[in-house]
């Protein structure tokens, strides 16, 4: 099997955000080299989940192997060069937010992320997308929340003692959140939840953009993170 450089966007959906991550790594052990590219708002989540410290373990930091982050790859951002001058085999965007997917539909390119899938088209390196908003409902994962009719207010709240970003008040500020965990059965009432189920109704925006975005040169749709593994295995 071929070993690829593959350029991989992170953007900042919930759903398909475990997977998302569980499948970088399996592609990561199997000998590819994955810089990942991350959105803003994929940054935040990734940490609300847990999940931002693994990055450094699938992207080491060495060439090719680099994370790098909208939040700090100014308004042009010129690391998207590399898709010009063929560093990348295979672009991966998974997770794809229903913004970022709109965005690609109409050619704007105004994010890193978005940026990585002009460059790539344009560069003709094929681009693998998973898109979360498709055709059926889904049921998504929510972050830590704070159930306030559970709460009792204590006085002295384990969880906000313990909590490592002090993110805990009289609710959970997730842009503080570093998504450990630990709150949750430090909560004497249990108070706090993180991971519940919670399905969303897909628009019919969004479903249609995710249609037209098959339909773009370069672009395959994947129906969920998982199915990657088959499609680049073959590659
Ligand atoms: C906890 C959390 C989960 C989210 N999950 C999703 C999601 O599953 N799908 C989605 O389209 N947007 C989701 N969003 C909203 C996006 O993060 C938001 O639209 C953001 O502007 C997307 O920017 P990006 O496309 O550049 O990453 C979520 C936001 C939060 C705070």
């Amino acid at each position: 099997m071929k070993k690829l450089r593959i350029a991989w966007g992170i953007t900042g959906a919930g759903h398909y955000l475990r997977e998302s991550y569980a499948v970088m790594g399996e592609l990561k052990k199997e000998g590819h080299s994955i810089t990942t590219f991350v959105s803003r708002a994929g940054e935040e989540v990734s940490r609300m989940y847990g999940l931002f410290d693994d990055l450094k373990e699938i992207s080491d930091g060495t060439y090719l192997n680099e994370i790098f982050l909208d939040s700090a790859q100014g308004a042009s951002f010129p690391k998207i060069g590399r898709f010009n001058l063929k560093r990348y085999d295979l672009f991966v965007l998974t997770p794809a937010t229903s913004n970022t997917v709109a965005k690609i539909v109409f050619g704007i390119a105004d994010t890193l992320v978005t940026n990585c899938a002009a460059q790539a088209m344009k560069s003709d390196v094929p681009c693998l997308i998973v898109p979360v908003d498709q055709e059926s409902d889904v049921v998504s994962e929510l972050p830590y929340t704070l159930d306030r009719s559970r709460c009792e207010s204590c006085a002295e709240c384990p969880p906000k003692a313990a909590c490592p970003g002090e993110a805990i008040q009289d609710h959970i500020d997730l842009l503080k959140c570093q998504g450990c965990g630990t709150c949750v059965d430090l909560c004497l009432h249990g108070a706090i939840s993180g991971g519940d189920p919670v399905p969303l109704t897909i628009r019919q925006v969004d479903a249609r953009n995710t249609r037209m975005l098959a339909e773009m040169e370069h672009v395959q749709v994947i129906s969920r993170p998982k199915r990657l593994l088959e499609t680049v295995r073959k590659m």
